[in-house]
C-alpha cells in the first residue's frame, strides 16, 4: 500500500483519546485511521510513570504492526510518561499532547490559570518543564482529577455524577477570578460543556477553555503535508480497537457517532 493511502494511529489509555479522533476527523477528511484504546488497563493517571511508558509502547507496537503511517498519542498521562521512548522506537512520526498553558497564560486575561489534568501528568517531569518554560508558575492551579478519566469510561458524559464532580472538584476556587481553564486530559473534553457551565456559576474572569487537541491536530496536519504522506482520499474509515471487555468496543462506536 501506498504510504499516503495508510492510517493515522490514534492511541489513548481509553475512549478519551476519542474527542481528538472525532476533531481529526473533521479536519482531515481524505485520512483513514486506526484508533486503540487500552480500556483493559484504564486508568493511566493513577500509574506510575514505568507502567504508564510499558503499557504505551505495548499498546502502540499493535498500531505500528497495523501499519501506521503516524501515531498521535491522544493521552496526556502516556505523552508525559513515554514520548521519548516512543520516538526512540519508531521510525514514524509520533505526535503528542501537551497541556494548553502556554496559550492560557498569554491570553492577556488576568486571573489564574487552572489546570485539569490526571494525577500523573500533573506530577510529571515533562510538565514541570512546560511550567517552567512558559513561566506561569505563580498563576497557575493545578487540579489532579482522579477518578474522573473512569467515571467518563463509560460513555455517559452528561449524567449527575459528572456533573458533581466538577462541582465539588471547582468549588474550592469559587469567587476567584479565573482567566482559563485548561483541558489537560482527553477525556475531560467530553465534558467541556459541564465544565464550562458550573465555572460561570461558580468562578469569576474570563475562564475560557484552552484544549491542547486543537494544536495537537493542526501539528498533524502540518507533519503529514510536510513529509508528503498526506492522504488525497478516499478517506473517513476508523477502525476501533481495545483491550479488555470487548463491550467497551460499543461504547467507543456510540462515542464516535455521537
Ligand atoms: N485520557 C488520558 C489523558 O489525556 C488519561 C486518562 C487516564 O487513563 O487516566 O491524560
Amino acid at each position: 500500500m501506498e504510504r499516503k493511502q495508510q492510517p493515522i494511529g490514534f492511541f489513548d489509555s481509553g475512549v478519551g483519546g476519542l474527542s481528538v479522533l472525532r476533531h481529526a476527523r473533521e479536519m482531515l477528511p481524505n485520512e483513514n485511521f486506526i484508533f486503540y484504546g487500552d480500556c483493559g488497563n484504564v486508568p493511566y493517571g493513577e500509574k506510575t510513570p514505568e507502567q504508564v511508558r510499558t503499557l504505551t509502547l505495548a499498546a502502540c507496537d499493535k498500531l505500528y504492526e497495523k501499519g501506521a503511517k503516524a501515531i498521535l498519542v491522544a493521552c496526556n498521562t502516556a505523552t508525559s510518561a513515554a514520548i521519548h521512548a516512543m520516538r526512540d522506537k519508531y521510525q514514524i512520526p509520533i505526535i503528542s499532547m501537551e497541556p494548553a498553558i502556554k496559550p492560557a497564560s498569554e491570553s492577556g486575561n488576568p486571573g489564574d490559570i487552572l489546570m485539569m489534568a490526571t494525577p500523573g501528568t500533573v506530577s510529571s517531569a515533562r510538565y514541570g518543564r512546560l511550567v517552567e518554560r512558559v513561566g506561569c508558575r505563580d498563576r497557575l492551579i493545578n487540579i489532579p482529577c482522579g477518578g474522573l478519566a473512569d467515571l467518563l469510561e463509560k460513555g455517559e458524559f452528561d449524567g449527575p455524577e459528572v456533573e458533581s464532580y466538577i462541582r465539588e472538584i471547582l468549588s474550592p476556587y469559587a469567587g476567584r477570578e479565573v482567566c482559563g481553564i485548561v483541558i489537560g486530559c482527553t477525556h475531560y473534553s467530553f465534558v467541556v460543556d459541564t465544565i464550562r457551565r458550573v465555572a460561570a456559576e461558580l468562578l469569576k474572569g474570563a475562564c475560557d477553555i484552552y484544549d491542547g487537541m486543537y494544536g495537537t491536530v493542526r501539528r498533524l496536519q502540518y507533519v503529514l503535508e510536510k513529509e508528503g504522506t498526506a492522504s488525497d482520499g478516499p478517506g473517513g474509515k476508523v477502525e476501533l480497537f481495545a483491550s479488555g471487555d470487548p463491550a467497551h468496543l460499543e461504547v467507543m462506536q456510540k462515542i464516535l457517532d455521537m
